[in-house]
């Protein structure tokens, strides 16, 4: 199957995030090299890297996007969770035997160019509050990002 390329449209403009959404790239083409060498721990080994970036992914754009005081967090958090709750589905399917990765990855390649463009909506008002002045920054925001200045 063919491997995801980083391209520049899929910057949100938040380092961090960027770093992780190229982290989430790496691992969904992992995945794939995987599945084409047929090694079936390998797969579940790259499954379980893949779930737990997720999750933490999602978790520090949800703390991200609550210091920012987006207005959707509710329904971003929304996606998020169908999309944890999918990825979880597969890999208890995975673990059961079934083999159904081949229908997976293309899911994941439409996903991974969605989430992108979900996240964007957010980027721009999370990015001024990051470009702010250190100490207007909101607690979170400032331990994480207030070394960079
Ligand atoms: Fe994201
Ligand atoms: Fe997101």
């Amino acid at each position: 199957m063919a491997h995801l390329q980083w391209l520049d449209s899929y910057r949100i403009h938040i380092d961090m995030i960027d770093q992780q959404h190229l982290q989430l790239m790496r691992l969904i083409n992992k995945l794939d090299d995987a599945v084409t060498g047929r090694d079936r721990e390998a797969v579940g080994q790259v499954l379980n890297e893949l779930t737990s970036a997720v999750l933490n992914h999602f978790e520090f754009e949800e703390k991200l996007m609550a210091e920012t005081g987006h207005g959707h967090l509710k329904a971003h958090k929304k996606l998020h969770d169908r999309f944890t709750e999918k990825l979880v589905n597969f890999a208890h399917l995975f673990d059961g035997g079934e083999c159904i990765i081949e229908e997976f990855h293309p899911f994941l390649l439409e996903w991974f160019a969605r989430h992108i463009e979900e996240d964007k909506d957010y980027g721009v008002t999370a990015a001024a509050e990051m470009n702010a002045p250190s100490d207007k920054k909101p607690g979170w925001l400032r331990r994480t990002f207030g070394k960079k200045e």
